[in-house]
């Protein structure tokens, strides 16, 4: 049978891809920071472990109690908006030590195992921000744009060894928690640089005059991570929802 391991799996794409996996057979081992069994239908195929994937010890706690992985989804992510002005060093590096660094951390830590038995599929979920660039969203989209070039690169290396790499590219999707997430982020670190309030207004009017516009589902992404762990022909990057679609040209 096989097996995918899902970070930020108590939440949006996560779930929703872990929903997807278990449906259709495979075996699941859902991380999550705070672990829950009352998230997912109950299941002798799914196992629910605690994953921090800013915590090294918690990454190698994972993945031993995990035993083989089939393919890693490295989903768990966080967003952050303002101006460059507006984001400290703290901040910049707490985006990059979950959207960049733990990917990095969590392909190590599975990669052996991948390489001693010359298969496996690695996903790391970005974002279509990295296909046109936004206002406000420098420090978010340079982190995801690091995960781009890591796995761009790690897809050339790895080959040889049966590994396939894959970057997954969701749009907007309002209807996580995502966005709250962040925005309550940006109110307790103290709003905009006033300098910037225009800057602010210009991009909130545009969202919502577009209030027609195509946005991202959680199930576009699970499926997108479906055609990436399980088509081999499947394309280094796949975008995901009908505004990455329509990004993506
Ligand atoms: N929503 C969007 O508009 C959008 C668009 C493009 C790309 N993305 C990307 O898609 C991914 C999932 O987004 P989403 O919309 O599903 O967000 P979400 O609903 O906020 O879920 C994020 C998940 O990541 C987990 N997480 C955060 N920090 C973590 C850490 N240090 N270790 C382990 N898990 C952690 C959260 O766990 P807790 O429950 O413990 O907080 C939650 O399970 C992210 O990588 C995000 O950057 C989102």
């Amino acid at each position: 049978m096989n097996s995918i391991l899902i970070t930020g799996a108590s939440a949006g794409f996560g779930l929703a891809t872990a929903n997807l996996f278990l449906e259709r057979g495979w075996r699941v081992i859902a991380g999550m920071r705070s672990p829950r069994n009352d998230l997912l239908p109950a299941s002798d195929r799914l196992q629910v472990v605690a994953l921090d994937v800013t915590d090294p010890d918690s990454i190698k706690a994972a993945v031993d109690q995990a035993g083989p992985i089939d393919v890693l989804v490295n989903n768990a992510g966080i967003g952050w908006m303002n101006a460059v002005e507006g984001t400290s060093g703290e901040t910049l590096r707490g985006l990059f030590e979950t959207n960049t660094y733990g990917p990095m951390a969590l392909m190590q830590a599975v990669l052996p195992q991948m390489r001693g038995r010359r298969s496996g599929v690695i996903v790391n979920v970005s974002s279509s921000v990295t296909l046109k660039p936004l206002p406000l969203l420098s420090a978010y989209t340079a982190s995801k744009a690091a995960l781009n070039a890591l796995t761009e690169v790690s897809a050339l290396e790895l080959e040889p060894f049966g590994i396939k790499v894959r970057i997954v590219l969701p749009g907007r999707a309002p209807a996580t928690s995502f966005g709250d997430t962040a925005r309550a982020k940006i109110q307790a670190q103290g709003g905009f640089p006033e300098p910037y309030l225009p800057v602010v207004k210009a991009v909130m009017d545009a969202w919502a005059s577009d209030s027609e516009a195509e946005v991202t589902q959680a199930d576009d992404v699970a499926e997108a991570v479906w055609q990436a762990a399980t088509d081999p022909a499947a394309p280094l990057r796949i975008p995901a929802g009908a505004d990455a679609v329509a990004l993506a040209g």
